[in-house]
């Protein structure tokens, strides 16, 4: 009888003062989220998670659950569902790593904004030759150029819902969610709002624009975040069924026009942001995006880049046809600080999956045979959410291959935007600019107006001449009629004029590029249409940018080295500039130091 009452009683006691002891690091981790306000404080809040984290995922999406509704960072149902997809990564990587170490510090930047990055790790990337001697140089011969269009974060909603709420309280709204009863004080229209994502007939309407381009466009570049912002709906069935039915609107829309190029965002797969690394443990991979994405862009890309795609982690090239051109895609997310899984381990991994030694390969073999190279890739490699030593690698190179390379294409940002790299930042002159990246705004309206570019590129040098954007103007009266696509402006007829001794056999190469934020800096007439073109004159905060935030918007185009953008984690969410804050996860919401909700903050 004893002996019962105790084996009865011994389970319910263990599983009591589990209950306490999670109770206790409950409020010791909001006590410490209340009080951290350095990165001491924040190794040692990780302290208390990690103790958590090894009582085991289940309590540890409940107390992060309950973290994200006393802060308000969502409502309960989102809170609850963003934090069951991604908090057992995080409980994963935490049971996994020190508290004091590098990993943790480095999730203390990304997650907590409290400790600022550390520098990279010095490591240097073999290259299978030395730069040529006489390299290869890509001439212009005033040939008439080719379009290409650039478009990105088209973040297709298939569940919007004309006539539901676009004045929500979530972070996306027209979508008829189960639990809205009250009476509708905005009715969704049929092409969007700047509350919520794509309608699938507002990206229709872009794809009828783009079929109007004359010349019509031999290809089209795609960089990334196909699904909707829903992050805390967005299971892997949710993320299967909207991969497929926006593959299916990019075939119909853009059949008579070019091959498509894709490349995979960070909101492409489920858990939004989560690419496990090859060495993940206990880890359900993402091999079923690849096969999914191979499958659907197989009858773009080709059978041997659809077959590269499925073992490169998403990462393929191609030599577009009957063109010495050849389009590198790259799957960024192995080196973006909002892949949790790259937090799992103390041990350092200078190139997760290999995708770094991917594009010294394919651009060796570009330069070997003769090829100019263009990289795609959803995250710029300057943007402060890229891990500055994965940035630092990739800095080299481009370095290594600047003369390959004839342009780099990225989007994430949801902002029209440039970035420019130095063969020595140092000293970012116009001698020493090498490359650079065109960052393109964004189909989905939350940031701006929806927007695509085109480019007119030469058919020699495949370099780029002109980059048009195009917009809709969602403010104005007809929009819900039919959107109005028109050309917003063109960087070399506005850019152009601003830079010395500049002809029309001239590309828009890195020197260009420089120069222009040069004439940013004598000219705040011209800085203030790029602030305003950031948004496609949708206008943010109502602010001004100026002074030290103009000083460091410049420094951030001359940084397409992480380590050199001037940004800090402080600043990301106490920032002036709203479109350039932290991701759309309500987990990393939660435990941000400043947390701040606004409905312009999402990439
Ligand atoms: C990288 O290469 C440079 C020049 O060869 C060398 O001085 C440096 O020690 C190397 N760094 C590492 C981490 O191997
Ligand atoms: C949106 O909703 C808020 C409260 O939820 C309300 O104050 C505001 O007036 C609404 N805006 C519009 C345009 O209906
Ligand atoms: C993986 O899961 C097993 C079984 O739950 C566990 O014993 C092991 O520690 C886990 N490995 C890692 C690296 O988390
Ligand atoms: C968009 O339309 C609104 C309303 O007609 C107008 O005030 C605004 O200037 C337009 N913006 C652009 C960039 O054309
Ligand atoms: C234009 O070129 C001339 C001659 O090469 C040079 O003297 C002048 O400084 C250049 N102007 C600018 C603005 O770069
Ligand atoms: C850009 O083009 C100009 C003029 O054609 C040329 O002088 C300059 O070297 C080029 N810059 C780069 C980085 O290729
Ligand atoms: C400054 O920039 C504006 C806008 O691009 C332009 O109209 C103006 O001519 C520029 N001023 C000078 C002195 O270059």
């Amino acid at each position: 009888m004893a002996r019962l009452a105790l084996l009865v009683w011994l389970p319910i006691s263990v599983y009591a003062s589990q209950t306490i002891f999670a109770t206790t690091l409950y409020d010791e981790i909001v006590d410490g989220l209340q009080n951290a306000k350095d990165c001491t404080s924040c190794h040692a809040l990780l302290g208390s998670m990690k103790a958590l984290a090894h009582l085991g995922d289940k309590p540890f999406v409940q107390a992060a659950t309950r973290v994200c509704i006393a802060r308000k960072v969502e409502g309960p149902e989102a809170c609850a569902g963003d934090v069951a997809l991604q908090g057992p990564i995080l409980a994963h990587s935490l049971r996994n790593i020190a508290a004091n170490g590098r990993s943790a510090t480095l999730l203390c930047s990304a997650l907590f904004n409290l400790c600022d990055s550390p520098p990279a790790i010095p490591y240097n990337v073999s290259f299978p030759s030395s730069p040529p001697d006489n390299p290869r140089k890509f001439h212009s011969y005033g040939r008439p150029p080719f379009k290409s269009v650039h478009i990105s974060d088209i973040h297709i909603d298939q569940f919007y819902t004309v006539g539901a709420e676009a004045n929500c309280t979530r972070g996306i709204c027209c979508r008829n969610y189960g639990d809205d009863t009250g009476r509708i004080t905005e009715p969704a229209g049929p092409f969007g709002h700047g509350r919520c994502d794509t309608p699938p007939a507002l990206a229709d309407s872009m794809f009828e624009a783009i079929r109007r381009i004359d010349p019509s466009p031999i290809m089209t570049l795609l960089t990334g975040d196909i699904v909707d912002h829903a992050n805390w709906l967005n299971t892997r069935s949710v993320v299967e069924h909207e991969l497929r039915e926006s593959s299916k609107q990019l075939h119909a829309g853009l059949k008579s026009t070019g091959r498509l190029y894709g490349s995979l965002g960070n909101h492409d797969t489920s858990p939004t942001n989560a690419f496990p690394r090859s060495t993940s443990q206990n880890a359900t991979n993402s091999q079923w995006v690849f096969d999914l994405i191979s499958d659907d862009w197989e009858s773009w890309i080709g059978p041997h880049a659809a077959l590269n795609l499925r073992l490169h982690s998403g990462s393929y090239a191609i030599t577009h046809a009957g063109t010495n051109l050849r389009v590198i895609s790259l799957n960024t997310q192995y080196w973006y600080s909002g892949n949790l899984w790259l937090y799992d381990s103390d041990e350092f991994q200078p190139d997760p999956n290999g995708l770094l030694q991917f594009l010294v390969e394919e651009l060796q073999a570009a330069e070997d045979a003769g090829l100019r190279a263009w990289v795609i890739g959803h995250i710029s490699p300057g943007r402060a959410d890229f891990m500055r030593d994965q940035s630092n690698y990739y800095d080299q190179i481009v370095q290594r291959y600047k003369n390959t390379i004839a342009a780099q294409f990225f989007g994430h940002s949801h902002a029209d935007q440039f970035q420019v790299a130095y063969s020595d930042y140092s000293a970012r002159t116009a001698e020493n600019a090498v490359s650079f990246g065109l960052i393109a705004p964004s189909l989905t309206p939350t940031n701006g107006y929806p927007a695509f570019t085109v480019y007119d590129v030469d058919p020699d040098s495949y370099e780029v001449m002109d980059a048009k954007v195009y917009i809709a103007n969602i403010s104005d009266p007809t929009f819900q009629d039919k959107p109005h696509w028109e050309l917003y402006y063109s960087a070399r007829e506005s850019y152009g004029s601003l830079v010395g001794n500049f002809t029309s056999l001239d590309s828009l190469n890195a020197t260009f590029w420089h120069k222009v934020t040069e004439a940013f800096a004598s000219n705040d007439t011209a800085f203030q249409m790029y602030m305003s073109r950031i948004s496609r004159g949708r206008g943010g905060s109502g602010r001004r940018c100026e002074d030290e935030c103009k000083a460091m918007m410049i420094c951030e185009i001359r940084g397409m080295r992480a380590e050199d953008n001037c940004v800090q984690p402080h600043m990301r969410a106490n920032h002036w500039l709203d479109y350039d804050t932290c991701d759309s996860s309500a987990l990393f919401r939660t435990f941000g130091k400043y947390h701040p909700r606004r409905s312009f903050v999402m990439q």
